[in-house]
């Protein structure tokens, strides 16, 4: 699938991962390179097998040089992991985790957009437009922790949270300059008030950064769980919201409804100021209940491609792309079952590349 042009290239590593992955990922990799000719930009893929059924077949999710793989390409398009043959935290511990710890993106971007003609739990939907910035290198995702006298009546385990003040800071600037950007507020959601040490850091960081840096951007404070009922009440009320890896976990999936659901759910993994691929992906998993029937929603596949683009030197791939989302699912054609359509995984992915200008001749 390459077609550069002009000389521009944008080299892809497909790693498409379990269940659904491989379905969304190939019925989004088209219309990607599809709106990347509009930037005059072709890209380049390498399919790489890497997932469940590799992990099964040779001993391992992904090769010992993976990094190195993934860092000669510009971006990562990922499906999801998640298979049934292999223990849920192997699957994450083995592919997902290790390729976002391993390349340092730090900042998770998740957006929260609700589109016109599609009914959400919104009482205006088309007015949501909030964006998740998650830390994505360690708090509740350390790793570190363990279990002693296990099965015992005694038994114990902890699992134990890593904040530190170097990746709260570098969190922190990435969800100022989003909210600055955007012209929103940035909601710090922490639980300082139990998890005193931890969140009071985030609290203590967040706040000073604010003061010293970003005094022009609206900086507020809410306690997660009191964020998460506006969050449902009010969605059009949300700007940026900054937050911890696993409450940025939690609050995507509960924003995502807003924009239709799961499937119309992207992210970035990005690592501002830093060389190296991002690695673009859905938020959902590998949704085995409806794996392998042709049936899962490739928008939120779609959609992190096109912040790929963006990310990639391809503005106006990204923004078509967004634009013929929106027009694909205003008329019906791109309604997969989860959207109350009919429309099957290829035929929504064809009517979004349907929906695209087409790019100026040269
Ligand atoms: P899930 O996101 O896979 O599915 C939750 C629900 O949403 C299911 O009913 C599913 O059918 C639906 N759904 C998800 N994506 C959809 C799409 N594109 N179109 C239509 N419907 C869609 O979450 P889960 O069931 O909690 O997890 C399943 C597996 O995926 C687990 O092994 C989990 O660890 C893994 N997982 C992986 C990732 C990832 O790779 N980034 C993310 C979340 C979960
Ligand atoms: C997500 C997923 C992952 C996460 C898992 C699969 C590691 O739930 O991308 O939201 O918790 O980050
Ligand atoms: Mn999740």
């Amino acid at each position: 699938m390459s077609t550069p042009q002009n000389g521009r290239t944008v080299r892809v590593a497909a790693v498409r991962g379990d269940g659904i992955g491989p379905e969304v990922v190939d019925a989004a990799l088209p219309v990607i390179a599809a709106a990347a000719r509009l930037d005059g930009a072709g890209l380049e893929v390498t399919d790489l097998d890497w997932g469940g059924d590799r992990l099964l077949r040779t001993g391992t999710a992904m090769p010992d040089d993976a990094l190195d793989v993934v860092r000669a390409h510009d971006a990562v398009l990922f499906g999801a992991v998640g298979h049934p043959k292999v223990d849920p935290d192997v699957s994450v511990w083995t592919l997902v985790l290790p390729l976002r710890k391993g390349l340092q993106l730090y900042a998770n971007l998740r957006p929260v957009v609700g589109w016109e003609g599609i009914e959400t739990p919104a009482r205006d939907g088309a007015k949501v437009d909030f964006l998740v910035v998650r830390e994505n290198t360690e708090g509740e995702y350390s790793g570190i922790g363990g279990r002693v006298h296990q099965g015992t009546p005694d038994e114990v385990a902890t699992e134990v949270a890593v904040h530190s003040r170097r990746a709260i800071e570098r969190i922190a600037r990435v969800g100022f300059a989003q909210a600055r950007e955007r012209g929103q507020t940035l909601t710090l959601a922490t639980k300082s008030n139990v998890a005193r040490h931890g969140y009071g850091l985030w609290d203590e960081v967040v706040f000073g950064l604010g003061a010293a840096e970003f005094p022009d951007v609206a900086l507020e404070k809410l306690y997660v769980d009191a964020l998460a009922t506006r969050m449902v009440a009010r969605p059009e009320s949300m700007g940026v919201v900054l937050c911890s890896n696993l409450f940025g976990d939690i609050l995507s999936d509960l924003g995502a409804p807003f924009a239709g659901g799961l499937g119309m759910a992207p992210s970035a993994n990005v690592a501002p100021g830093q060389d190296g691929p991002g690695f673009f992906e859905p938020v959902h998993g590998s949704a085995p209940d409806i794996a392998g029937q042709g049936i899962a929603n490739p928008l939120a596949a779609v959609l992190s491609g096109a912040m790929l683009l963006r990310e990639n030197g391809c503005p106006q791939g990204a923004t078509a792309l967004e634009r013929a989302v929106g027009e694909a699912v205003r008329d019906g054609a791109a309604r997969t079952r989860d959207l109350g359509g009919t429309a099957t995984t290829a035929q929504a992915a064809d009517a979004v590349a349907d929906a695209l200008p087409r790019p100026v001749a040269v």
